[in-house]
């Protein structure tokens, strides 16, 4: 990660921390979608250690908790701010960018949701990850895929993340390790009253950390009347988050199940949903 991403992305969270918990709604649903598609690939009821990246204000960390015994708990962010969350949940606090530092050894479980799209090589943390793990171990991951937030894509703005990837994309990064147990992809939309409201929404998020922005009043106008145009429906204006997950298992003495391309329909990166508001 580039110390200027880096920076800015620190930045935007670290500003947006207080308002981020309660306005981060997909985050808070895709943290109950990896936590589910986990429990039911099979995962066991106790994990004797966790290492959680990008931990944020805790929407994992809380589900986590909820549905595992998880006594022992590192839990990173690039902001400090999120030491607080560390304290909440009674977990070590590892402070930095996930993939610069050095990890705790052989976490049973390793898990992110909603992160990895801020690093410019997301992948790189995937394999690290699935690298890291010993034998037995689990991995269960989330990210954006690049239908994510189409409608700012489509209107040119540059709040968009850098690393958004395709679930077939985690899926073939940890392969070499790990036997893929579960691998989808969500679209979870959502509405709001005007392109302004998105706007804040994207502020109290912190995900437009990308975004550099000066907004005069007539290219907000223009912005405002493109939007309503191309994204008005009778609920309001859509912003649609698109999430890709994986959950993953390296193997106890043997080599990784390979699956071959025509593998298509048994596949565990079948899966596509398409959820309402
Ligand atoms: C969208 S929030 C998600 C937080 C939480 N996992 C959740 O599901 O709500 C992304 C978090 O990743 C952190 N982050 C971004 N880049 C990071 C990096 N390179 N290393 C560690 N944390 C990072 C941000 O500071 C922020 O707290």
């Amino acid at each position: 990660m580039s110390a200027l991403l880096s920076q800015r992305v620190q930045r935007s969270f670290s500003r947006s921390f207080h308002s981020y918990h309660e306005a981060a709604c997909p985050q808070a649903r895709i943290a109950d979608l990896l936590v589910g598609a986990l429990a039911r690939a099979g995962a066991p009821a106790r994990f004797g250690s966790v290492l959680e990246l990008g931990c944020g204000t805790g929407h994992l960390t809380a589900r986590l908790q909820r549905q595992f015994d998880c006594p022992q708990m590192t839990l990173n962010d690039l902001s400090p701010a999120a030491c607080q969350t560390a304290r909440q949940y009674g977990a070590t606090f590892l402070c930095g960018d996930a993939l610069a530092l050095d990890w705790p050894e052989v976490p049973s479980l390793i898990a992110s949701a909603s992160m990895i799209q801020w690093l410019p090589d997301p992948l790189a943390l995937v394999r690290r990850a699935a690298r890291a793990l010993p034998e037995g171990g689990w991995l269960a991951l989330s990210g954006f895929g690049p239908g994510h937030f189409r409608e700012l894509s489509a209107l040119g703005s540059q709040a968009q993340a850098p690393g958004l990837c395709p679930r077939h994309a985690l899926a073939a990064a940890v392969a070499p390790d790990l036997d893929v147990l579960a691998c989808g992809e969500d679209l979870l939309p959502l509405y709001f009253p005007s392109p302004r409201e998105v706007l804040r929404h994207l502020r109290r998020t912190g995900v437009n950390g990308q975004a550099r922005q000066n907004w005069t009043r007539a290219r907000l106008a223009r912005f405002e009347a493109a939007y309503r145009q191309q994204f008005g429906t009778a609920q309001g204006v859509s912003l649609t988050y698109q999430a890709v997950w994986i959950v993953a298992r390296k193997p106890v003495g043997a080599a990784p199940i390979r699956k071959s391309a025509s593998d298509g329909a048994a596949s565990p990166c079948g899966h596509v949903r398409h959820r309402g508001p």
